[in-house]
């Protein structure tokens, strides 16, 4: 079944799902009070395009935080442009996908630079600019400058394929989606509208167990008249993904540890870390310590979710005698990069949360060994 069964009913359901957003908006630090919008005012864009680079990929859970942290610490494009790439990507620290993070800074530094620090209002416009794809132009048209835009995010394909059961499987699947939400799409208050269904995709017509005995469009909606909801929106099979070897390297001295800073090219590029042994994606570490000495190995410690692969992390202990970083003999440490930072203050290092997650394990590991 497909958008061939959209009818006059389309009315009927924007309007439901607009009049629920004005009792069951969430509170998000980027929104403005419904009043207000109804009144006509906008959101700041700065704040939306923030919160929609952040959303892409985390969750809102996950985001509050730091959107909370980014905009007090850099209250507008133009600070954030004059910010350091690297205070800007340990700041990111945590939410992934970094590359993000990198955009979000070159970002920054062209609307301040080029724009008079002043965000396009047309999709076309905002697509050109680093990090901005079409879903993030789309909701940043909508919800920061009032513009019809069709603003199609995984809550809003769930949504849309369960009221009309669209059961072509995803991504081709993406194409009747977007018919149904363009047919949707109110003239006005488009970013309203937008964010609205989101909100019911989070919270109402969730992947699991979608509480449909409270949604607003249930009597519209397909899946459930069929009680298949769970059905849609129907996914490819899942491809198995392939797991890595990697090896960490803790190297520590007069209470510092030995962090590199990764090539910008690459996983993870330019953020703070352990050496390690060149993983990657598509092959094993080679395993090899930076440098020569005695190590003592503890065997996968960590466990590691990227979207296309698996890393299982071994750790590897430096035990020997005392080393200096900028010795040229070590040709083979890799670190040029290197600094020896204070173990009291790692928490503020801006480590990627893998990297983090084998810092706490080791961590634990002294604290155990020296109960
Ligand atoms: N996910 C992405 N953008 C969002 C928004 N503006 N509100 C809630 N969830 C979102």
């Amino acid at each position: 079944m497909g958008v061939d069964r959209i009818t006059g009913e389309t009315q009927k359901i924007t309007a439901k799902i607009s009049a629920h957003y004005v009792d069951n908006a969430r509170n998000l630090p980027w929104r403005i009070p419904l009043a207000l919008s109804a009144a006509g005012s906008l959101p700041d864009p700065y704040h939306i395009w923030l919160s929609e680079v952040m959303l892409q990929q985390t969750t809102v859970a996950a985001v509050i935080a730091y959107f909370i942290k980014f905009t007090q610490r850099w209250p507008t494009v133009g600070d954030l442009a004059a910010a350091d790439e690297a205070d800007v990507l340990a700041a990111w620290a945590g939410l992934g996908y970094y590359a993000r993070a990198r955009n979000l800074h070159k970002c920054a530094r062209y609307v301040t630079e080029n724009l008079n620090g002043i965000f396009p209002e047309e999709e076309a416009e905002l697509l050109k600019l680093p990090g901005i794809g079409g879903y993030t132009a789309a909701a940043i048209a909508a919800i920061a400058f009032g513009r019809r835009a069709v603003v199609v995010d995984a809550n809003i394909e769930r949504l849309a394929a369960r009221l009309f059961a669209i059961d072509t499987p995803l991504p081709k699947g993406k194409a009747d989606i977007r018919i149904a939400m363009d047919v949707l799409t109110p003239e006005t208050g488009a970013g309203d509208f937008a964010q609205a269904c989101m909100d019911i995709g989070a919270s109402i017509c969730t992947a699991k167990s979608p509480k449909c005995e409270i949604c607003p469009v249930q009597v519209h909606c397909l899946a459930f008249a069929a009680g298949d909801q769970e059905r849609y929106p129907v996914k490819p099979p899942k491809k198995a993904k392939p797991t890595r070897k990697g090896r960490f390297f803790w190297v520590e001295q007069d209470n510092k540890l030995l962090l590199v800073t990764r090539p910008s090219k690459g996983m993870l590029g330019s953020m703070r870390a352990l050496p390690d042994d060149n993983w990657a994606a598509g092959i094993d570490g080679h395993g090899e310590p930076p440098f020569a000495g005695k190590w003592r190995l503890h065997e996968n410690v960590i466990q590691h979710s990227f979207t296309h692969f698996s890393l299982e992390v071994d750790l590897a202990v430096y035990q020997s005698d005392k080393i200096s970083i900028n010795n040229d003999d070590n040709k083979k440490t890799d670190i040029e990069t290197a600094i020896w930072w204070p173990m009291h203050g790692i928490e503020d290092a801006g480590l990627p949360t893998l990297f983090a997650k084998a810092v706490r394990w080791n961590m634990k590991q002294k604290s155990k060994g020296s109960e």
